[in-house]
C-alpha cells in the first residue's frame, strides 16, 4: 500500500488496526460498524487522530459503498453471516466497493475453529470454501492470492483458529 490510497477497515469495531494504519501515514482511512459504540470506543481512544478517519456506521449487507477502495480487511464480520442472501449482499458491495486492481483480506473462524463468535452463530471457512463462496457471488472477479491460519489467543486464553485470505480485484 501507498499513502492516498485508500483502505477501509470492515467491521473494525474496536480493533486498532487504523492506529496502526494512520501511523504508518497510509490511507485515506475509513472504519466501518455496525455498532456505533463500538466506534465510539475506538474514536475516544484515537482523541484527536479520530478525525482523520471517515466512520461510517452501518451493516455492510445494506451500505452502498460511496466509492471504491484500494484495500478493504474483514477480520471476523463475513463469518457472521450464515444467510446466503446475506452473503450475496456483502460480496455485491465488495464488488462495488473495491478498486480493479485492488486487494481485499478477509479472516474468518476456520473450518476447524470454534462455531460461534461473541455467542453468535458463524459461517466457519476454509480458504477454498472462501474462495468458491466469493466466486460464486462474483464469478471470476477476485483472483486468490494467498491465504494462511492464525491461531488468534483470547484475553480468556481460548485458541481461536482463523484462516485469512488475501483476493486481488481483476
Ligand atoms: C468479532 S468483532 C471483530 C472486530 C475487529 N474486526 C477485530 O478484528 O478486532 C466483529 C465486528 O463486526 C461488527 N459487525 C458484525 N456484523 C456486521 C455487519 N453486518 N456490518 C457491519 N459490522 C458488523 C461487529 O459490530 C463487531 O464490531
Amino acid at each position: 500500500m501507498r499513502p492516498g490510497q485508500a483502505i477501509i477497515d470492515v467491521g473494525g469495531g474496536t480493533s486498532r488496526l487504523a492506529d496502526g494504519l494512520l501511523e504508518a501515514g497510509l490511507g485515506p482511512l475509513s472504519v466501518l460498524d455496525l455498532s456505533a459504540r463500538a466506534l465510539e470506543r475506538s474514536q475516544a481512544r484515537l482523541g484527536k487522530r479520530a478525525d482523520d478517519i471517515t466512520w461510517i456506521n452501518a451493516n455492510i449487507t445494506r451500505w452502498i459503498p460511496p466509492q471504491t477502495y484500494r484495500f478493504w480487511h474483514d477480520r471476523a464480520v463475513f463469518h457472521f453471516l450464515t444467510r446466503p442472501q446475506q452473503r450475496a449482499a456483502y460480496v455485491a458491495n465488495l464488488r462495488a466497493g473495491l478498486a480493479p486492481g485492488g486487494h481485499v483480506l478477509i479472516w474468518t473462524f476456520a473450518d476447524d475453529g470454534p462455531e460461534k463468535c461473541s455467542g453468535l452463530p458463524v459461517q466457519r471457512c476454509s480458504p477454498q470454501a472462501l474462495a468458491a463462496e466469493l466466486d460464486r457471488h462474483a464469478p471470476g472477479i477476485l483472483e486468490p492470492v494467498s491465504s494462511e491460519r492464525h491461531d488468534h489467543v483470547t484475553p480468556m486464553g481460548k485458541v481461536q483458529r482463523f484462516q485469512g485470505s488475501l483476493f486481488r480485484r481483476l
